[in-house]
Parts: structure tokens; C-alpha cells; sequence
């Protein structure tokens, strides 16, 4: 393997290790913020606990997530100094954005709900698990307009060594940025409604005591997920306009990129299968038919592989450019790397970033093991939190 197919390899292990962070946070999220307004608004206390129990693995994944997204960021840096030199101005402004706006909000907002509990009245408490809703969601949306400048430079224009913004709405508005957003927000959802479906389904097969608690998870992760598969299969194939306009022929003479856009599909079509036309109708009855579970624990991973299938076939189906049309990635790679550089990079990325995938699993399957007894997120004083510390969480 030559050095460009090494920084290209680090770049698609780095990317996809880190997208599988980044979309259970934004499937986890308004679920979570779903279950508190139910609690603040309907008081039931199982409505609580679930916020506490789902909101725990949110928290998880969001903390070792925000790792995975800083090795990216040094990434650019390392081996795409090129791609910076050219295209920073116009690159750089959305991940700038990205980071100070939405980000920055998300983590403050989300600092102030984990420490919030008992502390902050009901209304603003729900106010705060909103604001990182959708600040997550503004982060997913400044990302996008980057990527989409990727897959199709609109706004700019080439000044011989770099690119110069021109047209900021024209860049806002990219056709490979407007059907692309939701069907990610769709396999986002669909991701996050899979594994709540899952993990209830693991707890009610394993005849949980807490049988009202995970029943009705059970069934928000399946109206969450019917939503998910219904935006992510409808803007899937409304993807095929722009990307027919702006890059013919990409999955045409790209096997590796039609080979993950092919696998998508036939995952897609899968989900939406079961998940509309199984699991919704019967949505009543399902949390007491024990033979169905395993069928839903099963599918759990599916959303994962079919979300990093996706980019995939986005990224390489635009082979060989870095910013169609514009910039090669071989002319995007930072001068002077050596074979020997990239691979050491390489492998420390993948190994940090391969650790904190296997930690993050670890322990969100741990919380889900133990139940929603042993949960410390937002755990009030007496026996709850006495329980929760016995059982070291
Ligand atoms: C029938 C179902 C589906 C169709 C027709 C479809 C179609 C597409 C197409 C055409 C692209 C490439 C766009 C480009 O190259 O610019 C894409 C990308 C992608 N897909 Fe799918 N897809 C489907 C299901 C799914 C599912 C179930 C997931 C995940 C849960 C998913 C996640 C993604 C992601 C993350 C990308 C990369 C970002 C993007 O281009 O939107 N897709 N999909």
C-alpha cells in the first residue's frame, strides 16, 4: 500500500469509529428528551426513571464520542494539509461554527442537566435536554454543509491557489447538502430507536421485574425507529437527484462504493420491513410476545453497519477528488509524509479509537444489564442513591 492509500485508510477507520459515536448520540438524544417531557408534563414517575436509565447511556456514549471527534480534528491537521492550504477558508468556517456554536452549547447544556438533577426547577431542566437536542442536531447540520462542500464545492470560486467563498447561502442551500441532512437524521433516529427497542427487548426476554418500564421503551423505540426508517429509505432514494446532477456516474464505475451503497439498500429495505411492517402494527401486543425479542435484539447492530455502508459509498464514490472536481486527494495530502508516519498513525488511531468503541460498548451494556435500579444519573438522596452506589455505578 502506497502513502495515499494509507492517510486514506486512517482517514475511513478514523471516520467510521467515530460516526458510530456520533449517531447513537443523535438517535439517544431526542428520545431522552422525549421521555423527561412526559415526565414533566405527565408526572408519571416510570417516565422519570427512563429519562434517568437512557439518559445514563447517552451520557456514556457523548463522553467517549467527544474523544473520537478530537482525534479527527488532528487528523486534518496531520495528513491533509493540503485540503487546509486550499479550501480552509470556505472548509474551515462550518467546522469552526460546528465547534464553538453548537458544540460548545451542547457540552454546557449538557453539563448543566447531569448536574441539574433536583437542583434546577422541572421546566428549565427540560429546557436544558432540549437545548443540547438540538445544538446536537445544529452540530450535525454544520458538519453536513461541510461535507456536502465536498461532494460539490456551490458558493465558491477558484482563485488559482485556494478557494474563496462567494455565495455563504449558495453553500447553505447545496443540493448535496438538502436530501442528504435528513435521510442522515432518519439513519440517526432509526439507530437510536434500535437500540432502546434492543436493550428492552434483551430485559423483557430475560423476564425483567421492571416489566412497565421496559414495555413502554420498548414501544417509544419503535414509534422512534418506524419515524427513522420512514426519513432515511424516502430521502435515501431522493439522494439519487443531486448526486445523478453533480456526480454521474459515481456508483457506476466505483465497485467499492456501489458495493456499500448496494448493502445499505439491502439493509434499509430490511428495517423498513420489520419495522413498519411488523413491529409497528403489533406494537401493542410485542412486549409480551417472548419469541419476538431475539428478532429485535438482532437487528440492533444493523442501523450501525448500514450508517457507516453510507459513507462509504459517499466518499468513495468521489474518488479521486477531495472537493469534486477541484482538488485531488492526492494533492490534498501534506507533503513530506512517509509510508512509515502514516502507518505509525495509523495504528494509534485505529488502537485509541477501536479501545474507546469496545470501552463504550462495555459499559453501556453493563447499564443495561443491571437495570434501571443501579442508575446514578440523577439519582436523588436516600435509598436510590445508596442503591445505585452499591451497585458502583
Ligand atoms: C432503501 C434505503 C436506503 C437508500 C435508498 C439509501 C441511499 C443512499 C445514497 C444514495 C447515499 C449516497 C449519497 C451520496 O453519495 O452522496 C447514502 C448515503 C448514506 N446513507 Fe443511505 N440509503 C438507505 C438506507 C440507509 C440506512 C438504513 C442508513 C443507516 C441507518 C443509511 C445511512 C447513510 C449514511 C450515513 C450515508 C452517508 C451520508 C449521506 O450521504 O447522506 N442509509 N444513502
Amino acid at each position: 500500500m502506497d502513502v495515499l492509500d494509507l492517510a486514506r485508510m486512517q482517514f475511513a477507520v478514523t471516520g467510521s469509529l467515530h460516526f458510530l459515536f456520533v449517531v447513537l448520540t443523535l438517535g439517544l438524544a431526542p428520545l431522552v428528551a422525549i421521555m423527561q417531557t412526559l415526565w414533566t408534563f405527565r408526572g408519571d414517575p416510570v417516565h422519570e426513571r427512563m429519562t434517568r436509565f437512557w439518559g445514563q447511556i447517552y451520557v456514556i456514549n457523548y463522553a467517549l464520542g467527544i474523544v473520537t471527534g478530537l482525534v479527527m480534528e488532528f487528523q486534518f491537521g496531520l495528513s491533509w494539509s493540503g485540503l487546509s492550504h486550499y479550501a480552509g477558508d470556505v472548509f474551515g468556517a462550518p467546522l469552526a461554527i460546528e465547534t464553538l456554536g453548537a458544540f460548545f452549547l451542547e457540552s454546557t447544556f449538557l453539563g448543566l442537566w447531569i448536574f441539574g438533577w433536583h437542583r434546577l426547577p422541572r421546566g428549565l431542566h427540560l429546557a436544558c435536554i432540549w437545548i443540547v437536542t438540538l445544538t446536537a442536531y445544529a452540530s450535525a447540520f454544520w458538519i453536513m454543509v461541510a461535507n456536502s462542500f465536498l461532494q460539490n464545492p456551490a458558493g465558491t470560486v477558484d482563485r488559482g491557489d485556494h478557494l474563496e467563498l462567494v455565495d455563504f447561502g449558495a453553500l447553505l442551500a447545496n443540493p448535496m447538502l438538502t436530501m442528504a441532512l435528513p435521510h442522515v437524521v432518519g439513519a440517526a433516529l432509526l439507530t437510536g430507536g434500535s437500540v432502546v427497542m434492543g436493550a428492552s427487548a434483551y430485559q423483557l426476554f430475560r423476564r425483567t421485574p421492571e416489566q412497565e418500564f421496559f414495555t413502554k421503551s420498548l414501544r417509544l423505540g419503535v414509534v422512534v425507529a418506524s419515524v427513522g426508517v420512514v426519513l432515511a429509505v424516502a430521502f435515501g432514494y431522493a439522494q439519487f437527484g443531486p448526486v445523478g446532477e453533480f456526480q454521474p456516474g459515481k456508483f457506476d464505475d466505483k465497485p467499492l462504493a456501489g458495493l456499500g451503497l448496494g448493502f445499505m439498500i439491502m439493509i434499509g429495505s430490511l428495517l423498513q420491513l420489520v419495522v413498519l411492517f411488523f413491529l409497528l402494527p403489533v406494537i401493542r401486543w410485542l412486549p409480551r410476545w417472548r419469541w419476538a425479542h431475539p428478532v429485535v435484539m438482532l437487528m440492533t447492530p444493523l442501523p450501525f453497519l448500514a450508517a457507516i455502508l453510507g459513507w462509504l459509498a459517499r466518499e468513495a464514490g468521489r474518488q479521486p477528488w477531495l472537493i469534486n472536481g477541484r482538488l485531488t486527494v492526492a494533492d490534498a495530502m501534506s507533503p513530506g509524509l512517509t509510508s512509515g508516519m502514516v502507518t505509525t498513525s495509523l495504528i494509534a488511531f485505529t488502537a485509541v479509537l477501536g479501545l474507546l468503541a469496545v470501552v463504550d460498548y462495555v459499559l453501556i451494556a453493563r447499564v443495561v444489564r443491571r437495570g434501571p435500579a443501579a442508575v446514578a444519573l440523577g439519582a436523588g438522596p436516600g435509598p436510590d442513591r445508596e442503591r445505585a452506589a452499591a451497585l458502583s455505578l
